[in-house]
């Protein structure tokens, strides 16, 4: 089991096989018949996986040109629906042009069905959709990508460019962070959660009392 930033992985898709798939997936984008092809990167996660994908399809004789997106789904605390935002545009016009969007997993859909949307709401003639990973079951909406590398298990993948909090990106596999943190490092992720508990009570506490004043001065406008 490879360690890195002291945690044990087990690696699920390694190096070897990634990029055999990859060669499969440019065989069978060629075999799609986009025609004059403009690939949208999904900026961060998918730009390890973009850049050996665009240089397998170089190799059965695509010529792509290559844009990047850069989309942010969050969820917030109290709300279960995730909501995507535009962090950074394609620059390019979409009109008329067959686009293949390329990410790293397809999860619950949004990100991917949000990119969809925009690129054939801007006039795309053809969107496709090429993606590493995808975890069934998992769909927030009805979504299937035309590509699929592989089926994963649900479970929090790194490596092949996926992060957990901006790490493991750089691993040439995809792979389980399998064990728990340190003791030293637990205890600081104990102090960082009590210490942001109580930021948040402090946070409510002060709503409340500006809450409150709030509605008494509503009241005492309104009342007689
Ligand atoms: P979706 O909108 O729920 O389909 O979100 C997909 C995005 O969430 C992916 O593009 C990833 O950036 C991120 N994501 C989902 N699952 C994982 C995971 O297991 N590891 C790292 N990132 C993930
Ligand atoms: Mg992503």
């Amino acid at each position: 089991m490879p360690k890195v930033r002291g945690r044990s992985l087990r690696v699920l898709f390694d190096a070897e096989a990634i990029a055999a798939r990859n060669q499969e997936l440019a065989k069978e984008i060629a075999a799609a018949g986009y025609h004059n092809l403009l690939v949208v990167s999904i900026l961060k996660g998918s730009f390890v996986f973009a850049a050996d994908l665009i240089r397998a399809l170089h190799g059965v004789g695509l010529a792509p040109e290559v844009e990047f997106i850069s989309l942010s789904s969050y969820k917030k605390a109290t709300v279960s629906s995730g909501k995507v935002t535009l962090l950074r545009d394609v620059e390019s016009d979409v009109v008329d042009r067959d686009v293949l969007i390329i990410d790293d997993i397809l999860e619950s859909g949004r990100t991917l069905a949000y990119a969809k949307k925009l690129l054939i709401k801007r006039g795309a003639r053809r969107v496709g959709v090429a993606v590493l990973l995808n975890k069934p079951g998992k769909l927030a909406q009805p979504f299937a990508a035309d590509h699929v590398g592989f089926v994963a298990p649900d479970l929090f993948v790194v490596g092949y460019g996926m992060d957990a909090a901006h790490a493991f990106r750089e691993l040439p596999y995809v792979a389980v962070v399998e064990d728990k943190p340190a003791k030293k490092a637990r205890a600081a992720v104990r102090g960082s959660r009590v210490r942001s508990r109580a930021a948040r009570w402090r946070r409510d506490a002060d709503e409340s009392r500006r809450g409150s004043r709030g509605h008494a001065g509503y009241r005492s406008r309104r009342e007689p």
